[in-house]
């Protein structure tokens, strides 16, 4: 199990500088509105990515008195020990990110994400049922780079060709031959994209309807991948039959740019019909399904973070949500107002830290 042993955090929305030794699988960060229990999160996903996990804009998570956040964590990776991993963060955008793992400066974000793989569920979570398709292909492709080793070159290769291909569209006088180089190439990776989603997505479902049954008495729920054209022909000709249109609207269309998953409950759009519970029950299962086919085909876990898990749950879910969660053997991180409305949801020889947060202060006991 992939387990954060220990986190120093300093300059990170209202935490100024805390230090936490971590020595639980299940920890529970709970205290008053505004006391610094999110911004615990947002720390431990800078760990994992370098970045906020509610939008792309840095300043915010930065305290307004430093110049920069940091963040550090010993990490125990299993049959590798500990790992140290440090992110820092500049407010002055000319100042690059530091990322260090295992005292090395390293250049890209991946290799943090490759270490520490996170699992996020927060108020933003309704978005993957209500969102736009770019918030449902990120979720695929977290699971599909977990998984495939070859997917992220291909990934970048494919948004490269893309952006050439656009940017020729867009201007004016048209090489075409040159657009069809690059027409050729995304169809390339385009078509081999296709193959890792569609194949990730028929593997993630059965778990994901297992998964489902156990925090949700739903009949009639389905969930479809859309690969971004025509399932029944193939992407070069679909860029051959759309190019005049391409070039009037000057972008590409189709493309695996435009995948998608669809959620129907029995004929409706999901999102459009399930409580707002019952939509936080789905989006559980479907992360939850994730962490398992991560540990089945990886042997790999990741770490889960659940803002305010209480919320939108009545008694019932919530224990059947932290029943899964203690089974699925997974690194937990959970935030609620009251830790009274977490109590005996866990098993009873189940450790549980709680961490009382606290005007940016934080007191633990194990
Ligand atoms: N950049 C910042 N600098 C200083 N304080 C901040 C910054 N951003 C947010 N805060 C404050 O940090 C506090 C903690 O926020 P948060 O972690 O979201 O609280 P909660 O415990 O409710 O999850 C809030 O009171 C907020 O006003
Ligand atoms: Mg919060």
């Amino acid at each position: 199990m992939v387990l954060i042993r220990r986190l120093e955090i300093a300059g990170v929305r209202n935490l100024t500088s805390v230090s936490l030794p971590l020595l639980s699988t299940i920890n529970i960060l709970y205290g008053d509105n505004g006391a610094g229990k999110t911004s615990v999160l947002e720390a431990i996903h800078l760990l994992s990515s370098a970045k906020s996990f509610r939008g792309h804009k840095l300043k915010p998570l930065i305290n307004s008195d430093m110049d920069s956040c940091v963040c550090f964590g010993e990490i125990d990776l299993p049959g590798q020990g500990f790992q140290p991993v440090g992110v820092e963060r500049f407010k002055a955008s000319s100042v690059p990110a530091v990322i260090k793992v295992a005292g090395q400066t390293v250049r890209s974000a991946s290799a943090l994400a490759e270490n520490l793989p996170l699992q996020v569920i927060c108020s933003d979570t309704f978005k993957l049922l209500e969102g736009s398709p770019a918030v449902r292909r990120q979720f695929m492709d977290w699971g599909v780079f977990h998984v495939e080793h070859q997917f992220h070159s291909i990934w970048k290769n494919a948004q490269r060709c893309l952006k050439q291909r656009n940017s020729l569209l867009r201007h004016g006088r048209l090489d075409d031959s040159e657009l069809a180089v690059w027409t050729q190439e995304l169809v390339g990776f385009g078509e081999q994209l296709d193959v890792f989603r569609k194949s990730y997505f028929d593997r993630l479902v059965p778990i994901f309807e297992e998964t489902l049954s156990r925090l949700l008495d739903i009949d009639g729920l389905s969930l479809k991948y859309y690969r971004g054209w025509d399932s029944d022909r193939s992407l070069c000709d679909v860029l051959a039959a759309n190019l005049n249109r391409d070039k009037e609207v000057t972008h590409t269309q189709a493309g695996p740019h435009r995948a998608d998953l669809k959620f129907r409950y029995r004929s409706a759009n999901a999102a459009d019909i399930l409580s707002r519970g019952q939509q936080k029950l789905v989006v559980c299962a479907l992360r939850v399904a994730q962490g398992y086919l991560l540990s089945q085909e990886k042997g790999r876990s990741c770490v889960y973070l659940i803002d305010d898990l209480p919320s939108e749950l009545d008694r019932g879910h919530r224990k059947a949500l932290c029943m899964l969660l203690e089974e699925l053997g997974c690194q937990v991180f959970v935030t609620c107002v009251d830790h009274r409305d977490l109590a005996e949801c866990w098993s009873v020889d189940m450790p549980v830290s709680m961490f009382h947060v606290e005007h940016g202060n934080i007191d633990g006991s194990f």
